[in-house]
């Protein structure tokens, strides 16, 4: 667990004083072509000022408000006070005080007319990079403010002067999961969830398409955190720390089992301050999330998987917050031994279960292979005790429990696929199925175990209560089919995709997708169109998951229909929801504002 370079909000306020003496002189223009008390705008080797005459003398300053971004040359002056447009924040024009009690001075640089009647502006040496120094400051602070204010345009202007000035993706989704653990005393949030995909997703999107995917992100955490810090928790202390493994297991299960989060949290931030490695954490958090019966709809167990991926992102970096909201979710979420809905499982579950010591040991002294796309088939049958059975019978065989994960994965495509419109209130149950199979499978990755097995069978049980959610199965695109319409080229048919998007056309996008892919285009292209058709929407947390177990398991697989149903899958899933876009509003506002572009320029068609 190594250290990565950490955001720190708490940063100092840059030193912006110059001292004309060290300054380089830079030819502006001709006094003469100065109008009084009007401000001209240039730019110095990449620095941006503006310059005024005002009662007979020249003043410069940096020409961005320190606010957002508003040019400061088309401000106005009065007795001496230098006025923003936008909000109306006011500086000195001498010094660039701000006379706002919490806003950022403005810099201010030396003028003075020479000899050759022109005004010549200093500036000091290392300007460029002080310049960008206070541009980083300003978005760490933008950033933090966002957060607590919740307002996606203050984030997007964060993220965009974050960006712009080198900040990683890293750093920022490090400062934004780090904030979502620590300002709330709940368990993983959605936001926390988005901004691991985004993490996860990083290279399927397109470009233009990052800060957005962030603002999203960060959004959702702003939405979920109260501003106020969890409690503080140490790990136990280090003297006589001889209890084993084994202990602090069986220790942390019962707690997790009478609820007592407090008891629990400590023993995981024990076995992190012990070094106790990746894989036992992951291990503690996974036979926890499975010891009750697919724990808040499997969320506890996708969850817990998007944490260990957040923390190989950001490199471990704040790992003791961010490791503790997970205690939550494993102690608060529905165990559905409680539920109705499994009374019918669960005795057939517990047999199984019972024998689970041996069903690991054959699995681990034997060797077989799966077909995937078979085992998937066999997944969507509507009775669940042959099915268990099957499951069973595989592990015992030999099949590697994260190739039974890939048949559930592809089974949960099927069912998102097949997922007839009329139950329209039930889409986060084939999003929570599909997700939770691909988490199981990165689960194994990180700690295989007899425990985990358990949550094959859970996930195959629900499965079969999703049934009715294809009945009447819908319509999935014939192979050859098209639609009636001529592209002319890869881009054409991406654009129509997103108009077909636009009016919820959902099996005539399936139908383009399906067309697509038969005539061998670009695929990158297709993740990239959409992804951006979730991004422009106010896009919620199953629309993420479900792009990211399709993506995933296209590149798993080998087979071109089982590629095919995962693509389908996320297109329907996709282009079915219908959300509102006010995050893509305030993104592309502050993006524009970043470019030093007027919000009273854009043009609103696009
Ligand atoms: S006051 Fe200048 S941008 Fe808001």
């Amino acid at each position: 667990m190594s250290t990565a370079r950490r955001l720190d909000l708490s940063e100092v306020r840059p030193q912006i004083d110059v001292d004309p003496a060290t300054c380089v002189y830079h030819r502006l223009a001709p006094a003469s072509e100065f109008a009084a008390g009007e401000g001209r705008p240039f730019t110095i080797e990449g620095i941006h000022l503006a310059v005024f005459l005002y009662e007979g003398s020249f003043h410069a300053v940096d020409n961005r408000c320190p606010h957002m971004g508003y040019p400061m040359s088309k401000g106005s002056i009065r007795d001496g006070v230098l006025i923003c447009h936008w909000h109306h924040w006011e500086f000195d024009l001498k010094t660039g005080g701000c006379l706002l009690t919490s806003g950022d001075d403005l810099k201010a640089f030396p003028v003075e007319v020479r000899d050759d009647g022109c005004a010549w502006v200093g500036i000091p040496p290392g300007e460029k990079e002080e310049a960008r120094l206070r541009l980083v400051a300003r978005g760490k602070r933008a950033l933090e403010q966002g957060l607590k204010d919740r307002s996606s345009f203050l984030i997007a202007k964060a993220v965009a002067a974050l960006r712009q000035t080198g900040a990683t993706p890293q750093e920022i989704i490090q400062q934004g999961l780090y904030y979502g653990a620590h300002k709330t005393s709940d368990g993983w949030s959605s936001g926390v969830a988005i901004l691991t995909l985004a993490a996860n997703l990083w290279d399927d999107i397109a470009e233009d398409d990052h800060n957005l995917f962030l603002v999203h992100g960060l959004t959702q955490i702003s939405r979920r955190t109260s501003g106020s810090s969890r409690r503080q928790r140490f790990p136990f202390p280090r003297a006589n720390a001889d209890q084993n493994l084994a202990t602090l297991k069986r220790w942390f299960r019962t707690f997790i089992d009478q609820r007592h989060h407090g008891a629990a949290e400590r023993i995981l931030l024990t076995l992190h301050d012990r070094d106790c490695g990746k894989e036992t954490l992951a291990d503690f958090v996974f036979t926890a999330a499975t010891d009750f019966y697919f724990t808040g709809d499997g969320h506890a167990l996708d969850f817990a998987n998007k944490m260990f991926e957040a923390l190989d992102y950001v490199e471990w970096v704040g790992a003791r917050e961010i490791l503790r909201p997970i205690v939550v979710d494993l102690v608060s979420r529905t165990r559905h031994e409680e539920t109705s809905r499994w009374a019918d499982s669960l005795p057939v579950l517990e047999s199984i279960f019972s024998r689970l010591d041996e069903i690991w040991e054959d699995n681990q002294s034997n060797e077989a292979t799966l077909d995937v796309a078979d085992f998937a088939q066999v997944m969507l049958g509507d009775d669940f005790e042959p099915i268990l059975a099957r499951v069973e019978a595989a592990l015992r065989a030999g099949v590697p429990p994260a190739q039974l994960c890939r048949a559930m994965t592809y089974a949960s495509a099927l069912r998102t696929l097949r997922f007839h419109l009329k139950n329209e209130g039930d889409w986060h149950d084939v999003a929570n199925i599909y997700s939770y199979a691909h988490a199981l499978y990165a689960a194994f990755d990180y700690a295989a175990s007899k425990e985990l097995l358990r949550a094959i069978f859970h996930g195959a049980v629900f499965l079969t209560y999703l049934r009715w959610l294809n009945m009447p199965a819908a319509r999935v695109p014939r192979h050859g089919q098209k639609l009636d319409e001529h592209f002319a080229s890869s881009e054409a048919m991406l654009q129509h995709l997103g108009e077909l998007a636009d009016f919820q056309k959902v099996f005539e996008a399936e139908v383009l997708v399906s067309q697509y892919l038969e005539e061998g285009r670009d695929i990158a292209k297709l993740r990239h169109a959409l992804a951006h058709i979730m991004l422009r929407e106010d896009a919620e947390l199953h629309m993420f998951q479900v792009l990211e177990a399709a993506f995933r398991h296209y590149d798993l697989s080998s087979d071109p229909q089982e590629k095919r149903v995962h693509l389908l899958a996320a297109t329907r899933y996709i282009t079915a929801q219908k959300v509102m876009k006010n995050i893509l509003w305030s993104t592309q506002n502050a993006e524009r504002l970043q470019r030093g572009e007027l919000l009273s320029e854009r043009d609103d068609d696009d």
